[in-house]
């Protein structure tokens, strides 16, 4: 399996950090970008550089390359997931604006009918958050907000993060066992 996966400069940086582990450990080919808002966040919220995450992934690009082969539809992948993914970038896919490596991979994962996955972290969503969202929803855009569920009775934040990725996971059809389900969770 073939993944794109960037990291923009919502809060979060912690599920990017977690997925690129995930696929890491189950050998998926993963290509990279992290945004320059998400640099600032990496450094504020997990107190390291965003080299440490590109150390997880197999292959690395600037944001800026528009050069990438993750820019040509010839390039041929399995999706691509935005995690945590800003108003910006969402904005910038729903209206093609693709002025970024991210928003041209996105762009052409969408064009070539393959699998986008975005995990927004906004609070509150204004209506223009919310039409743009809607508006990639019915092209087909998985949308999987940073909203960690309680049913399993998370007791640390490592539980919470586990969970929304594990909801990302399961949109790829990669097996984890990051969460309880529900059904495990109410015996
Ligand atoms: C510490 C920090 C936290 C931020 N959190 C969010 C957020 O949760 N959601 C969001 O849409 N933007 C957030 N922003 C603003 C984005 O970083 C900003 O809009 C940026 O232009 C996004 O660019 P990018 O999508 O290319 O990364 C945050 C910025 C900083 C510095």
């Amino acid at each position: 399996m073939r993944l794109v996966v960037a990291i923009t400069g919502a809060s979060g940086a912690i599920y990017g950090k977690c997925l690129l582990d995930v696929l890491h450990n189950k050998r998926v080919e993963t290509h990279l970008v992290i945004s320059k808002a998400a640099e600032k966040v990496i450094e504020h919220e997990l107190e390291t550089t965003k080299r440490s995450l590109e150390k997880l992934a197999d292959h690395v690009y600037d944001v800026d390359d528009l050069t990438a082969p993750i820019l040509s539809g010839s390039f041929k992948t399995d999706g691509m997931i935005i995690i945590p993914c800003s108003m910006k970038t969402v904005a910038g896919i729903a209206h093609g604006y693709s002025d970024n490596l991210i928003l041209r991979a996105a762009d052409v994962t969408l064009k070539e009918g393959r699998k986008l996955i975005l995990v927004p972290r906004e609070t509150p969503l204004n209506v223009i958050h919310l039409r743009n969202m809607l508006e990639l929803a019915k092209q087909g855009v998985t949308i999987i907000p940073a909203m960690p569920a309680f049913y399993h009775k998370p007791k640390k934040i490592d539980s919470l993060v586990d969970y929304v990725v594990g909801k990302v996971l399961d949109c790829l059809g990669i097996e984890h066992k990051l969460f309880m389900r529900w059904m495990e969770a109410k015996s």
